[in-house]
């Protein structure tokens, strides 16, 4: 088995166990007023990251937000959501195409074993900067589109992100999966969420002094369920419209 395997002292989750977990979670609109301990969130927040990520660059943050006052203000910038109104906990999740630079050299500093790698330490000091680096204006994204539309023609080639709205979708998807990580692992607390995207972006970016280049994906509502906190039936597309097989 390879030196990096799971330990074993982490048991497998059954699968019986992992549909339960996926089935109970649903958008929860209303919650109980009752605090959730920061200790629950802190190890919801360490599932979280264990997402599977682009280069492993984490291109994440995140901000908890229990202070009323300030949940008091984010109320109306939720468009008075009930979610938003009653949860004790709401969190910010942020992708962050603009950490790169910083995770490739933390990376390199923060190598879990005493020597990094050489093959390691050139892909994040040279490839994940070629890769990641889109230069003033996008200008070096629009070079390497060049590039790669004519090398391309010979040979496959990973073809983006070469653009800053790329580098965003780029922080996005991983992000998304940690969003996912962190509703399954607050669900195994017995906790409820709601993602919201219904926000007044340049408001958010103002309450929460979000930096410049993060993109708030999504604010998560969180705490206990409320009797009536599900709104409606669960309702999914029949798998054959949704799924091909090859
Ligand atoms: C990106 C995203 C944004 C969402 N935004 C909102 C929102 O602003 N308000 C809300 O009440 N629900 C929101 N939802 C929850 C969805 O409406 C909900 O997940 C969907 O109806 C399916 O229901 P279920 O999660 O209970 O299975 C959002 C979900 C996602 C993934």
């Amino acid at each position: 088995m390879s030196r990096f395997a799971v330990e074993s002292s982490c048991l497998p989750a059954t699968p019986d166990a992992l549909r339960a977990l996926i089935e109970q979670r649903r958008a929860v609109r209303r919650f109980l007023d009752e605090p959730v301990a920061d200790e629950i969130l802190r190890d919801c927040l360490e599932q979280a990251v264990l997402a599977p990520n682009a280069c492993n660059l984490q291109p994440w943050s995140f901000q908890v937000i229990r202070d009323p006052e300030l949940r008091r203000r984010l109320v109306p910038v939720c468009l008075g959501q009930n979610a938003a109104r009653t949860a004790p906990v709401l969190i910010a999740v942020l992708a962050r195409p603009d950490t790169w630079r910083e995770s490739c050299a933390a990376i390199i500093e923060q190598w879990p074993e005493p020597q990094v790698p050489e093959k390691i330490r050139d892909f994040y000091q040279r490839t994940a900067p070629f890769q990641y680096n889109q230069g003033a204006f996008g200008l070096r994204g629009l070079f390497k589109r060049v590039l790669y539309a004519f090398v391309g023609q010979r040979r496959a080639l990973m073809r983006q992100p070469n653009s800053h709205a790329e580098m965003r979708l780029w922080a996005v998807k991983s992000t998304a999966l940690a969003a996912q990580n962190l509703m399954l692992a607050l669900q195994s607390h017995g906790l409820a969420t709601c993602p919201m995207e219904g926000f007044d972006e340049v408001r958010l970016r103002k309450v929460l002094e979000i930096p410049r280049r993060a993109v708030p994906i999504m604010l998560l509502a969180v705490g206990r369920a409320a009797e009536n906190g599900v709104y409606n039936p669960r309702l999914r597309f029949p798998l054959e419209q949704r799924v091909s097989w090859h």
